[in-house]
């Protein structure tokens, strides 16, 4: 079979690392895909969001399943227009993927499914939005309705604050548009988990458990990042959620979609917050989440194609999808900036012989045969064992050998 990977990063790479790992899967392509995909599958220049390009090369080169990591090609419609051509996609449908592309949609699929979330209000104007601001108190959460790489929610601990933000995102435009619509939210105390789960939209079935780092720095301090790290299991899960998880969030979830008649076939990560056991509902991704993926892949012991497949063809009841029992810990290193701006081109040094670590590449490219940073999060180092502490001695003991300017990484990944 020939499998086609969208995307480019670390989530891409780790996909592509288990794909190959089928008997089934004799050839990837990915596009764009970096230089750590090229050495498992054939990498193709070409954009994310360029839907005919994607539909004609996997038409032209008979693919038999493109998996779309990336939120922004679902957002689109990439699955869409793949089964329009006749073509297996493992991803959710453009309607589907709103529940990702706009909180607002997402908030209204919430509260009519009977989710548990946090209390909010949709508002289209700045003054609309300050208006509002006096049914919450502080502090406040304010989320740009659409997809905004990260940096779309922002808490807030006054009035001023509020609305300077509201200013910022829906007069001077500065999310270029995704916060011209703002959800206010109640803010929710607790801890931070995420629940990945495959679907087929009829059954679901949740992933291990994983623990991302989301802050910059040690202790969870600077600025959120896309992940700076992760350990499965999650070792802060209280025992028992997996139940809870069932009831409270996961049977209403497949409700809503059946009762909205929303086709949804892939991945779906939600975000939630959990105080005394009961979890709410932050938000939902519509993929696999990044670097929760690479930690994940590491304790999938069934055929992920088989699980892709299954869901694309609404056979998931049917497959057995099975975890070993081992700790895993991914270890991001990153560009001095990161997630500011950050210097590219930068040579990469000793990662050849990383004992037993798997390294998948995140921002990388080779300029003039050379392996050189091309992002802020350059490499996840990801690690097996038996128990946290050994995951971690593994990890960092690369993370030191690896070599670039103003490389710098979390040291406290799995620790409290
Ligand atoms: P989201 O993209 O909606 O998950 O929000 C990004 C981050 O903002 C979350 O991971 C939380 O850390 C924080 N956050 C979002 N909504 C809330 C809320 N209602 N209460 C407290 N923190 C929140
Ligand atoms: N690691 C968080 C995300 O993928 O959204």
């Amino acid at each position: 079979m020939k499998v086609l990977v969208i995307g480019s990063g670390g989530r891409e790479h780790a996909i592509a690392y288990k794909l190959n790992q089928s008997e089934k899967v004799d050839k990837i392509y990915a596009i764009p895909g970096n230089p750590g995909i090229a050495k498992i599958g054939e990498c193709v220049a070409g954009s994310v969001e360029d839907n005919e390009m994607i539909v004609k090369f996997a038409k032209d080169h008979n693919i038999d399943l493109t998996v779309i990591g990336p939120e922004v090609p679902l957002c689109n419609g990439l699955a869409d227009d793949l089964e329009a051509a006749g073509l297996m996609a493992f991803g959710p449908t453009k309607y589907a993927a709103t529940l990702e592309g706009s909180k607002a949609f997402s908030k209204d699929f919430m509260i009519r499914h009977n989710i548990p979330t946090a209390r909010y209000k949709e508002v289209n104007s700045y003054d609309e939005a300050v208006e509002a601001i006096n049914d919450f108190q502080f502090p406040l959460v304010i989320k740009a309705d659409g997809l905004a790489a990260g940096k779309g929610v922002v808490i807030v601990e006054n009035v001023d604050d509020a609305k300077k933000t509201l200013k910022e995102m829906m007069v001077d435009g500065s999310l270029d548009g995704a916060g011209s619509k703002v959800v206010l939210e109640e803010f929710l105390t607790g801890f931070e988990c995420s629940l990945l789960c495959f679907t087929d939209g009829t059954t679901i079935v949740p992933m291990v458990s994983a623990k991302d780092h989301k802050q910059v720095f040690d202790g969870n301090t600077g600025p959120n990042t896309g992940g700076m790290g992760t350990v499965s299991p999650n070792p802060f899960l209280p025992e028992g959620m997996d139940e809870i998880f069932e009831k409270e969030i996961l049977e209403p979830f497949m409700a809503g979609l059946k009762a909205d008649n929303m086709d949804y076939r892939g991945v779906v990560f939600i975000g939630l917050m959990i105080e005394n056991n009961k979890p709410k509902v932050l938000e939902f991704n519509v993929r696999f989440g990044d670097p929760e993926t690479q930690s994940i892949m590491l304790r999938l012991d069934s055929d992920l194609y088989d699980i892709m497949v299954a869901c694309a063809t609404k056979t998931l009841k049917d497959v057995e999808v099975k975890w070993n029992d081992k700790h895993v810990a991914c270890l991001v290193l990153a560009s001095q900036g990161y997630p500011g701006s950050y210097p590219k081109g930068i040579e990469i040094k000793n990662i050849d012989d990383c004992d037993d670590c798997v390294v998948f590449h995140a921002g990388t490219a080779i300029k003039d045969g050379k392996l050189v940073t091309s992002g802020g999060r350059v490499l996840n180092i990801c690690a097996t064992g038996d128990s946290l502490d050994e995951v971690r001695e593994k990890v960092y003991k690369v993370a030191n050998k690896i070599d670039f300017d103003g490389k710098f990484y979390r040291n406290d990944i799995g620790l409290r």
